[in-house]
């Protein structure tokens, strides 16, 4: 941190940078590093560093690298995933710029796996197959990705004396004109009031330009593979400063997570498909899938968790199984030593049976709307990652596009603010946080029972298969929690919890208002009431 305060006019504390990031994820760490090249940068985190989805992706990273393999082809399979909704451009401009990305993180020293066929370029990568692609296509470091690419961006950033790294920061709301200290709707952005989980202090953070990059709002479901912190803090944010959301109904389902009375939310990654595991219906041994698609288990991960879904409800089991135990086990422990660890401590050994697994909630396809530079609606303020909907995932996201999606859209966000920084101005003063007017809760009860409330009701009512009467259930219980919810927060001081609930029940509204407005079924929304494909494919967009 190099100053308190950004104009000596007011003396008003505040804690100034050049760029503000909120998010030390894969968009946020790689937007962080090609900003401090030549400026100053903090990133904050609402826990430890590590504990955003990026750490836990498992597959790994999809690029055009294999041998007969093009760029049209990794397009035409995004956009068929995508339902149609895709935005062409963007998907040409992440594809384009996958194999890149995977350079540059491969010169981060990330330990990506080789060994595969040599291409055009005499490189050897090693790439497995997921749901949707017509090739072999994901670089990969075993099945733990996420993990050795967070520890490579976060190395990287802690060695760079332009970057401040502040875990611990729990970004409440983005500081707007009104929060100036002379008045202002000019609806530009200049950075963000945090509580400090530690001292339970808010503080102000400013800057020329604030980059969102808070991850996805899986947590808004009672079953999800996404982590604990994934509560739609930054959709909420941005919609509260003004900025249009789109495509929230757009919520993607994996079909295989590990059904576990202890462990809620382990993946198994797409991966294991990719290498022939089949899945089975445990009351009958039948391999269902290619009565479904056929594509098989590799189908689209909306088709395959649709599938998993209708064998459960139709014969009332808690599980279906996924079976590669017919693989050499060295072949499996080879390509899964993860899973086959975690696995075998739980008393499953993966090469000599099946493993039970359940649709879960695994990423948010809709989001805060940016272009390709990653602006969004206000001025100042730029997106990057999961939390935005740029036109790449359409209605449904390819398996292994999110994380690429992290690395061209952070990148694209630092290039916009260096090539414009003449045009952002320095933040005014702003007014600190107020507190004058409210109390320590005394009823934090409050808190965890609405939490369990939308994450119950948005599984049942809001989840694989919706109808809409299940829909307007669902909006009827949201508009009761938020009035709940917006009075016990003008009471009570902020928490971590606090703050995370009130963004829940934001993004539970975006969601269901989303999925209300779409009159039809395509990707990832499937409503019974309205089973077939409009002619025209479009968007959803919520304007504040
Ligand atoms: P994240 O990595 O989620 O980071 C979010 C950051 O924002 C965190 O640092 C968090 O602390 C911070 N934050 C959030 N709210 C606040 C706040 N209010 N204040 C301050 N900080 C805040 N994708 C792939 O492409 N390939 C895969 O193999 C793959 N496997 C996956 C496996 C699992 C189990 C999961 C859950 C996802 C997987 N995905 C995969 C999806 C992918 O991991 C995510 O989409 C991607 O990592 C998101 O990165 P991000 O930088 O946008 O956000
Ligand atoms: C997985 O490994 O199955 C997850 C891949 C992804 O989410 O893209």
């Amino acid at each position: 941190m190099y100053n308190v305060s950004c104009n000596d006019a007011v003396k008003i504390e505040a804690t100034c940078f050049d760029v503000l990031i909120i998010g030390s994820g894969a968009a946020g760490l790689t937007a962080a590093l090609r900003l401090a090249e030549s400026k100053k940068v903090a990133v904050l985190a609402k826990g430890s560093l590590s504990e955003g989805a990026t750490a836990w992706a498992q597959g790994g990273i999809a690029a055009v690298l294999e041998p007969g393999d093009s760029f049209e082809d990794h397009i035409r399979d995004t956009m068929v995933a995508g339902g149609g909704l895709n935005s062409r451009a963007t998907v040409e401009f992440v594809v384009e710029n996958a194999p890149a990305a995977i350079d540059r993180l491969a010169k981060l020293g990330v330990p990506f796996n080789m060994g595969g066929p040599v291409n055009e370029f005499g490189e050897d990568w090693h790439l497995t197959r997921e749901g949707g692609h017509s090739h072999r296509r994901i670089v990969h470091v075993d099945d733990a990705t996420g993990w050795a690419v967070q520890q490579a961006l976060e190395k990287a950033a802690a060695a760079n004396p332009n970057i401040t790294l502040i875990p611990d920061r729990v970004a409440i709301d983005l500081i707007l004109g009104r929060h100036q200290a002379r008045f202002s709707t000019s609806g530009r952005i200049h950075g963000v009031y945090a509580l400090d989980r530690k001292s339970g202090k808010v503080e102000t953070f400013t800057a020329r330009a604030t980059i969102l990059a808070t991850g996805g709002a899986g947590r808004t479901y009672l079953y999800s593979t996404a982590p604990r912190g994934a509560t739609g803090d930054g959709i909420a944010m941005a919609w509260r400063a003004g900025c249009r959301v789109s495509n929230m109904e757009m919520m993607q389902f994996h079909p295989t997570c590990l059904y576990n009375l202890e462990v809620k939310n382990f993946l198994i990654t797409e991966a294991v498909r990719g290498e022939g595991g089949i899945l089975k219906n445990p009351k009958s041994g039948h391999r269902y899938m290619p009565d479904y698609d056929e594509r098989a288990e590799l189908a689209p991960r909306d088709v395959v968790a649709r599938a998993n879904d209708a064998e459960i409800k139709r014969d009332g089991l808690d599980y279906v199984h996924l079976d590669i135990s017919h693989k050499p086990p060295e072949f499996v422990k080879g390509h899964f030593p993860n899973i086959y660890e975690k696995l075998i401590g739980l008393g499953i050994d993966i090469t000599k049976g099946p493993i039970p697994v359940v649709p879960a909630q695994h990423y948010t396809c809709g989001g805060v709307l940016v272009n390709l530079d990653g602006r969004t609606d206000a001025p100042g303020l730029y997106a990057a990652g999961e939390v935005t909907q740029s036109g790449l995932h359409g209605a449904n996201r390819l398996a292994s596009n999110s994380l690429l999606e992290c690395f061209v859209f952070g990148d694209a966000c630092a290039n916009h603010i260096l090539a414009h920084w003449d045009r952002l101005p320095p933040p005014p003063a702003i007014r600190p946080w107020d507190e004058s007017r409210v109390t320590d809760s005394d009823e934090e009860v409050v808190i965890a029972q609405c939490w369990r409330e939308i994450r119950n009701f948005m599984w049942n009512f809001v989840g694989i298969v919706r109808t809409t009467k299940r829909l307007e259930r669902a909006q009827h219980r949201i508009d009761l929690l938020r009035r709940e919810v917006e009075e016990y927060y003008g009471s009570f001081r902020v928490t971590a919890d606090l703050i995370e609930l009130r963004n829940l029940v934001e993004v539970a509204d975006l969601i269901i208002r989303s999925a209300l407005h779409r009159k039809e079924s395509r990707g990832l929304h499937y409503n019974t009431d309205f089973p077939n494909l409009a002619t025209e494919a479009i968007d959803t967009i919520l304007v504040p």
